[in-house]
């Protein structure tokens, strides 16, 4: 992996294949500095994605296929004809690297499904042509949810979003920002209100960068400040994406969410989880089987690189919370809406 300034990257550049190489834009040092990294190899992409630099269930997914490519470049290269056994290491690498976003899963098993079918030659020219597929099918789902998500907003409104679900965190346009630039577009967002997102920050660093971008009115606001927004009244819906939603409709996302969810109840505010389907995962059927990453708690415990508690303080770090179906008013995927989810309304949304 190196630094590379092959081309001025944008937020839909979080993840992009060119000139042979994977690049990511580096979400750690977002927004101060706008920095790409190149990718040869499938371990320093699994690294990556522990690391954060590329981050997001659906970017993961996108980085992972990726990845499975440059594995397979590397394992025929090693061990010609033997690739199918010198290619076992690199998956387990890259599953191995985060556990809750079930997009990862999906794009391996979907990357492994393609190799099932390949023979003893040279698979790099396949594998890359199913990772950019996986790519282009991501940006064209986001688009879909975008215009399916705003059709449920039916006037203008001032809206609450949570960590980042945007272009940075998915193929490209966003999830739960892909509705917000549809809504804005078709003039039905007064405002965003972003939450920080503590402890990694990214609404602050992310989200807020992101929208600023595209000149999309957005204020920043510290988690805490959520309640007392929804209180005064102008806030008609809470637009969040998803890491893994399981066959009832319960969301895991970004902690905090769940919190969010149920304050939202209490005003009356609606609650909307735009994915794309990539992120269920019908294999679980409740959220409680949901494996929730604890990060280490150095990311708590300081902030830019300052302490920000005591030496020594015990500290948890759950990145992710999940949110019951029941707070749900609707999942929008590019399959179609659930509203209400139920078991019975995931199952006909998933076939
Ligand atoms: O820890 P992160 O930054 O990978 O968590 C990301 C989130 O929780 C996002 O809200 C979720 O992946 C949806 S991204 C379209």
């Amino acid at each position: 992996m190196e630094t590379a300034t092959p081309f001025v990257p944008t937020p839909d550049d979080a993840v992009r294949w060119q000139d042979d190489r994977l690049y990511l834009l580096d979400q750690r040092v977002l927004p101060a500095r706008i920095e790409v990294l190149a990718y040869d190899d499938a371990a320093a992409v699994a690294e990556a994605i522990r690391d954060m630099v590329v981050r997001g269930a659906p970017a993961i997914g996108v980085a992972a296929a990726y990845g499975v490519a440059l594995a397979g470049r590397t394992a025929f290269a090693a061990a010609g004809v033997d690739w199918k056994q010198a290619i076992e290491g690199d998956l387990e690498r890259l599953a191995g690297s985060r556990p809750t976003a079930v997009n990862l899963f999906w794009a391996i098993r979907r990357m492994r499904a393609l190799i099932a079918t390949l023979d003893a030659a040279d698979p790099f020219a396949a594998l890359l042509a199913e990772a950019h597929a996986v790519h282009e099918e991501d940006r064209a789902a986001n688009r879909r949810i975008g215009e399916l998500g705003a059709a449920l907003i039916t006037a203008p409104t001032e809206i609450i979003t949570h960590c980042n679900a945007g272009a940075l965190a998915t193929g490209g346009y966003g999830t739960a920002l892909g509705v917000v630039r549809a809504a804005h577009a078709a003039g039905k967002v007064e405002r965003v209100y972003a939450d920080e997102t503590r402890p990694w920050m990214q609404g602050a660093r992310l989200t807020a960068w992101e929208l600023m971008q595209d000149d999309i009115p957005v204020t920043l606001q510290a988690d805490c400040a959520a309640a007392s927004l929804m209180a005064q009244g102008r806030v008609g819906w809470v637009v969040v994406g998803a890491d893994r939603i399981t066959a009832n409709g319960d969301v895991a996302n970004k902690i905090g969410t769940y919190g969010l969810a149920v304050m939202a109840r209490h005003h009356g505010i609606r609650f909307m989880v735009a994915a794309p389907t990539s992120t269920i995962d019908m294999g679980l059927a409740t959220g409680a089987e949901i494996p929730i990453e604890e990060r280490d708690p150095a990311e708590l415990l300081g902030c830019g690189g300052n302490p920000v508690a005591p030496a020594g303080c015990a500290a948890r770090n759950p990145v992710f919370d999940v949110t019951p179906a029941a707070l749900v008013d609707a999942i929008v995927t590019e399959r179609g809406v659930v509203l209400e989810p139920t078991p019975e309304r995931m199952r006909a949304l998933m076939g």
